[in-house]
């Protein structure tokens, strides 16, 4: 008889579900792999950039695209945040307005033009110390950070002594946490033994999510015959950098690090002129997570390595956003299984393992 583990089913604290005809295929991948929630990034097209009333050809609003979700099968999840887009337009009144209606649970922080549809984005040197995080920080609404430095280049972008994310953490989320004692923040996808070094020396209200993806590869992978479904941002770094996150997670008893998978289907990854960032890990994510662990030393078998797991998987984020985990189950199985692409009307969407042309050694029960 093969392993099994069954686990609580698990709340993807960091996904793109984006919108249109797709949505509904995206979150169907995500129920079939044992999600009980998710939180679904607001870098829609029109962005997600209001709190209440009607969809314009501008903006989304959060309550607008909650019932968009819901209408597309999000309605079995137990749980769905939807964050608000950080912008120009954001306001005080709208953070508080927001919470107070129970509407704004999260916001998110894009590095303008740093990642995909980011470009409504304003650098966080103009959030540092405003009077928009200071009412997230009075209201319990949470601070999502894709902690990339915008509009470096070159060397200052990537290189060994530096990443756009190193000299993130480095020198501006120091001036985020004096600024706003009390923000609730969420390190989102971080990649780096920077960032994880900063989240787990800072108070315990600052948590960060990890993808499958930066825990079992790094660039050689990426640049080795230019595997391009593996390129997201942030890049896939280091091996120090992978080592540093497999320890965070897989330390007994963390509360800080929980599953985001930030998966990101994009029906067109090559462009004219270079490619969309993204990993599509609807469907097969805790598989991979799974392998992850497996490869940072944890023996899923045991009672402590499936501990660790569970918390990472299943339990962490649901705590760290303030809700139970759920009750209901999934059960992955030690057995290979494969991922296949999956046509759309707007094209293909390719998962992760199969772009990189891999197996999964873990299958999901059906
Ligand atoms: O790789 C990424 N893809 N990183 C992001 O920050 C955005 C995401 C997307 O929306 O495609
Ligand atoms: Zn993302």
């Amino acid at each position: 008889m093969p392993t099994t583990l069954t686990l609580p089913k698990w709340v993807d604290l960091h996904t793109h579900f984006r919108q249109g005809e797709n949505v509904r295929h995206y979150i169907a991948d995500h129920l079939a792999m044992g999600c009980s929630g998710a939180l679904a990034m607001p870098n829609t097209k029109p962005p997600v950039s209001r709190v209440k009333g009607p969809k314009t050809e501008t903006a989304w609003s959060i309550e607008a695209y909650r019932d968009d979700l819901l209408s597309a099968g999000a309605d079995a999840f137990e749980q769905l945040i939807t964050p608000l887009y950080l912008t120009r337009e954001t306001t005080p009144t709208m953070i508080v307005e927001g919470a107070t209606s129970g509407l704004l649970q999260a916001a998110k922080y894009y590095p303008p033009h740093g990642t995909t549809n980011s470009e409504h984005g304003v650098p966080m040197e103009e959030w540092i110390g405003s009077d928009v995080l200071r009412a997230m920080e009075d209201n319990n609404v949470t601070l999502c950070i894709h902690g990339e430095q915008h509009a470096l280049t070159g060397p200052d972008y990537f290189d060994l002594s530096q990443t756009a994310e190193s000299y993130f953490y480095f020198n501006r989320m120091p001036k985020v946490l004096a600024a706003h004692p009390n923000l609730r923040i969420v390190c989102e996808h971080i990649t780096t033994e920077a960032a994880a070094r900063f989240v787990s020396e800072s108070p315990p209200h600052v948590g960060a999510t990890i993808t499958p993806q930066h825990l079992l590869y790094t660039v050689g992978h990426l640049v080795q015959g230019l595997r391009y479904h593996l390129y997201c941002l942030p890049l896939v770094k280091f091996q120090r950098d992978r080592a540093a996150l497999r320890a965070a997670v897989t330390e007994p008893g963390q509360e800080k690090f929980f599953a985001g998978t930030d998966s990101a289907p994009h029906t067109d990854k090559m462009t004219e002129c270079g490619c969309a960032a993204g990993c599509y890990t609807g469907g097969c994510a805790p598989q991979l997570y799974a392998m992850a662990f497996e490869e940072a030393g944890a023996n899923l078998e045991s009672d402590g390595g499936s501990a660790a797991f569970t918390r990472f998987l299943s339990t962490n984020g649901p705590t760290f956003y303030g809700f139970d985990p759920s009750e209901e189950t999934f059960t992955l199985v030690k057995e290979p299984s494969q991922t296949e692409i999956r046509e759309t009307a707007e094209g293909p969407v390719t998962p992760l393992p199969s772009g990189l042309g891999i197996d999964l050694t873990w299958s999901l029960q059906s």
